[in-house]
């Protein structure tokens, strides 16, 4: 088959890669002539594992290119719509303005029997619009609207890609249904089973998946904040709670509040549309309020380890991304964090293994590190802010011997309270016990 992608970000090229991977043709689109650029010399434009070899196999097997001009689409069968929806200023419905000027720019080249389809997220109702505007610029084509939102994660993109739970296709049209069979034919020979239903719930489909994620999040670092108070461990009752399969393990990690570039644009999104619908979601509501005031109050444990105040004293912050494995900081705790720390009068140094370019326009102020040790020099507490592999294993005494203060504020409970007991740290974690 012949696919196009528009939009060479984190979905977009990861798709693109995969597709072609299985066999098919396809032609990554990107706007952005500096990505595309990097892409034509075999650079990889983020960070994201195994990518690299993955884009580099298929660009050598002449399966897979890139361009930055629409023109570029071709005789496409399935053209992908993968454009960023980011939250739209003032209001947090998503920006759709990227979808459809994407849509209105591909539509007069489309081949007459194309099928568009959109993976990007978004909210209920888009997929008619995009078929309105292809009816609008191409009267006599045959062309479909397909739904087809993504699951993948960032940091396991391609394993996520290439083993999904599901495969949700959101057409009645019997035609685009074959094509996007088709395309994803390698992978449900493999059982990853194809659901086929109507555009408006596959729509609904990835946000309600995104919104019971978060509240899932959410639940258990509300759990984690009582754990504190009455002197249980949240890792254990998580560990507890998971175990019975009705509930699962997964998603119950206490943290500093979920983040990235999915999960927070993605709730509020899903509460305008149910507000314009009168509809209310009181639960995903109390989701994203609750977020919202937790990752800016981690500051205040910080403050708390530092004996009420931070003003003119250094904190040493691992970790900037909003999940490990990805270079990508878009609303992660960190930034709140920083930000309050700041605001409180604190100097903040930091380290994060891929995220510090893409953190600095946020966060001018940094004093950005080498690695770990360099970031803890003359500090006077060390946070744990991404639970980057790097970070499981310091070098404790290491560590200890660059602090000013041996005190470390564990946001992703990486350590165990008695192993930083024994190295002498002063050790504040979430929902469990703190050791002295
Ligand atoms: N990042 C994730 O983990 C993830 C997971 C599942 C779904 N999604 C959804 O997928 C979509 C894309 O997310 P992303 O993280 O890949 O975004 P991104 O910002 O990394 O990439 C989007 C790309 O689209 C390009 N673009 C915008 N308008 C264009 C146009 N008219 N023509 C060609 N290119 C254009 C931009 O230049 C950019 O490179 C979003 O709707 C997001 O919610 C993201």
């Amino acid at each position: 088959m012949r696919v196009t992608m528009i939009g060479a970000g984190y979905v977009g090229l990861v798709s693109g890669a995969c597709f072609a991977d299985f066999g098919h043709h396809v032609t990554c689109i990107d706007k952005d002539t500096r990505r595309i650029d990097m892409l034509n010399r075999g650079e990889i434009p983020i960070f994201e594992p195994g990518l690299s070899d993955l884009v580099e196999a298929n660009v050598s097997q002449r399966r897979l290119e890139f361009s930055s001009r629409t023109d570029a689409i071709g005789e496409a069968d399935a053209v992908f719509i993968a454009v960023g929806t980011p939250s739209r200023r003032g209001d947090g419905h998503a920006d759709l303005s990227f979808v459809y000027e994407a849509v209105r720019e591909f539509a007069p080249l489309l081949s007459d029997t194309a099928v568009v389809v959109t993976k990007s997220t978004v909210p209920v109702g888009t997929g008619d619009e995009i078929e309105r505007i292809l009816r609008e610029l191409r009267p006599d084509a045959d062309l479909q609207a397909v739904s087809n939102p993504e699951f993948l994660r960032e940091g396991a993109a391609i394993q996520d890609f290439k083993h999904p739970d599901r495969i949700i296709v959101g057409t009645d049209d019997a035609r685009a249904r074959e094509v996007l069979a088709e395309i994803y034919r390698p992978l449900y020979l493999n059982v990853a089973p194809i659901m086929y239903v109507s555009r408006r719930t596959a729509e609904l489909i990835k946000y309600a998946s995104n919104a019971f994620l978060a509240t899932k999040i959410t639940f258990i670092n509300e759990i984690a904040d009582l754990c504190e108070k009455v002197g249980a461990d949240v890792q254990d009752v998580a560990r507890g709670m998971g175990s019975d399969n009705r509930i699962g393990g997964k998603f119950l990690h206490a943290g500093p509040g979920f983040g990235g570039s999915c999960f927070p644009k993605d709730t509020m999104a899903l509460l305008k549309t149910a507000q314009d619908n009168g509809v209310p979601l009181r639960i995903v509501e109390t989701v994203s309020a609750v977020n919202d005031q937790r990752k800016r109050a981690m500051a205040r444990k910080v403050v708390a380890a530092l004996d009420g105040s931070v003003r003119g004293k250094t904190v040493a912050v691992l970790g900037l991304a909003f999940k490990p494995s990805t270079d990508d900081p878009r609303d992660s705790p960190a930034i709140p964090l920083i930000t309050a720390l700041h605001d409180l009068g604190a100097t903040v140094r930091a380290y994060d293994p891929a995220a510090m370019e893409q953190a600095k326009p946020q966060l001018p102020a940094v004093i950005y590190c080498q690695n770990a040790y360099a970031a803890a020099e003359g500090a006077d507490a060390v946070v744990i802010a991404t639970e980057w592999e790097q970070f499981r294993a310091l070098d404790l005494a290491r560590l200890r011997s660059a602090m000013a203060q041996p005190i470390i504020v564990d946001l992703r409970n990486i350590y165990r309270p008695e192993e930083m007991k024994r190295s002498r740290f002063r050790y504040l974690a979430i929902g469990r016990r703190s050791s002295e």
